[in-house]
């Protein structure tokens, strides 16, 4: 009896210890609570070695398929969205247009949280190459934009540049006695900032430039721009020029008026068609219609 139980105390602790064994080959092995010790990954653009069955002839992927990029499942909110949606179910249409690139004002998906990469570097090679290739600013100037330009613009760049540009910011200025700024701001009313590129201020609001910091923890995208088309103004306006919602005569490839940009977006076509889906839920117009028809939304 006694020599019974030995063995069975031996040959349990065999079977446990071996179930416990280390994984190996084809062996998964055994860990005593794994709890959060390892995740169960997802690669999101690549499918897994779980699509690799032959379970039936429909499930048998290529290897070369699976390495592709998995489309978003349907139905899938872009993060940043998700308020919007749930909020007014009528604004479906825009946002899908704005997703689209179609018929919205900006034409330019920007998540909520205005999270929008920048791939230029904080080197002055890249300063040249970001004022040589950032031409556009994508926002039409818009009263709204302007207004809301300037208030930025004299909270967090008048300061040190002046509110009217001219460099000459309370920072600096004699009617500061305790102007001690060791370094002169821009002046933007001179040849050099009226000629230069958007893309000279959008890398400056970005990385700043010796002395001066960046701010792109304090504006948004959407603001930075609305920064720079205020700035534009401010020259056109010391030009004796117009920069406005309405009239852009300082330079065209500066800013794109609203009341040109709706008259553009009504005769421009777009090849988009919208999603099948979208039309069960919300009353788009019907197929005959041209989908780039709806101007009317005005930010
Ligand atoms: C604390 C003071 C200060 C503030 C605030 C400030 N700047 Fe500057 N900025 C400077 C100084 C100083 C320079 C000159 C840097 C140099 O050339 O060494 C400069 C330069 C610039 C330039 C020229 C860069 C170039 O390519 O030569 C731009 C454009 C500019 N600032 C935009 C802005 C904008 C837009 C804001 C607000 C979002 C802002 N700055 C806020 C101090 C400031």
């Amino acid at each position: 009896m006694r020599q019974f139980k030995l063995f069975l105390i031996i040959f349990v602790s065999v079977v446990v210890l071996y179930s416990c064994s280390p994984a190996d080959g084809n062996k998964t092995g055994h860990e005593y609570m794994p709890d959060m010790a390892h995740s169960i990954a997802y690669e999101s653009n690549v499918y897994g070695n779980y699509y690799l069955n032959t379970w039936d002839s429909a499930s048998v992927f290529l290897r070369k398929d699976l390495s592709g990029v998995r489309l978003p499942v349907k139905g899938t909110i872009p993060r940043g969205y998700a308020g919007y949606m749930n909020a007014d179910a009528s604004q479906f249409e825009e946002i899908h247009n704005t997703l689209r690139g179609g018929t919205h004002m900006n034409s330019i998906a920007v998540p909520v949280n205005s999270h929008v990469p920048y791939h230029y570097t904080d080197t002055e090679d890249e300063r040249t190459r970001a004022s040589q290739e950032i031409i556009n600013n994508p926002f039409p100037i818009t009263e709204k934009g302007l207004a809301n330009g300037k208030a930025l613009y004299d909270i967090q760049c008048g300061i040190c540049h002046g509110e009217k540009g001219d460099g000459l910011g309370y920072l600096v200025s004699d009617a500061n006695p305790n102007a001690k700024y060791p370094a002169a701001p821009a002046n933007f009313l001179q040849d050099t900032f009226y000629n230069s590129t958007n893309g000279r201020y959008y890398h400056a609001i970005m990385y700043g430039k010796n002395v001066m910091g960046g701010y792109a923890d304090k504006l948004n995208f959407e603001e930075r721009w609305q920064v720079i088309h205020y700035i534009r103004s401010l020259q056109a306006k010391e030009k004796k020029l117009v920069y406005s919602a309405s009239t852009n005569t300082f330079n065209p490839s500066y800013g794109v008026p609203e009341k040109q940009f709706k008259a553009n977006l009504a005769t421009r076509q777009t090849d988009i068609a919208p999603m099948p889906a979208d039309s069960a839920k919300v009353q788009t117009p019907a197929p005959t219609e041209s989908h780039s028809g709806g101007g009317s939304h005005d930010e």
